[in-house]
């Protein structure tokens, strides 16, 4: 379930003056996408809408480099970012049952977030851990030599938060 993404006055007066700033060197496309991502936090289609407009690309162009790379996102992330990692020497310790216990509680799936915007849950790829596979991380916190009881008891000291 996504999460209501809502422009503020002030994100795009702020995104419009560094797009008029970027657009005095050549190539200000990416660089204003790492600005929008910035100031909103995603990079949803009412903001690549503006970035065209402002830019005079192409909706379908601006979306094409915002899907391609992935430190840009389009939906809004939560509050809380929750990655599982899924490299091979997680996933043959039983990483996806992690995953699945915690997608259970949180009633969501990899990739989505939650509702309240609390989590959002991801499937990551090797996070240079295997050490202690298998792992999963919350806000850069690794848990180490995880399982899902450790997963949900993890979970169980954010929403108490
Ligand atoms: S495979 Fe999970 S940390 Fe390397």
């Amino acid at each position: 379930m996504a999460v209501k993404f809502v422009m503020k006055d002030e994100q795009v007066k702020e995104l419009k003056e560094r797009i008029a700033e970027h657009k005095q060197k050549p190539g200000p496309l990416m660089p204003t996408l790492h600005d929008a991502q910035r100031i909103f936090g995603c990079i949803p289609v009412q903001v690549q809408k503006l970035i065209a407009e402002e830019l005079g690309e192409s909706v379908a162009k601006i979306n094409g480099v915002v899907t391609f790379y992935s430190h840009f996102s389009i939906e809004p992330k939560g509050q809380h970012i929750i990655g599982v990692c899924l490299g091979t020497a997680c996933y043959v310790r039983g990483s996806q049952q992690i995953l699945d216990a915690i997608s259970g509680e949180l009633k969501i799936k990899a990739g989505e977030t939650t509702e309240d915007g609390l989590f959002t849950l991801e499937a990551t790829r090797c996070i240079g851990a295997c050490g202690l596979a298998p792992v999963f991380t919350i806000d850069g916190k690794v848990y180490g030599s995880a399982n899902p009881t450790v997963a949900r008891k993890a979970l169980e000291e954010y929403l108490q938060k």
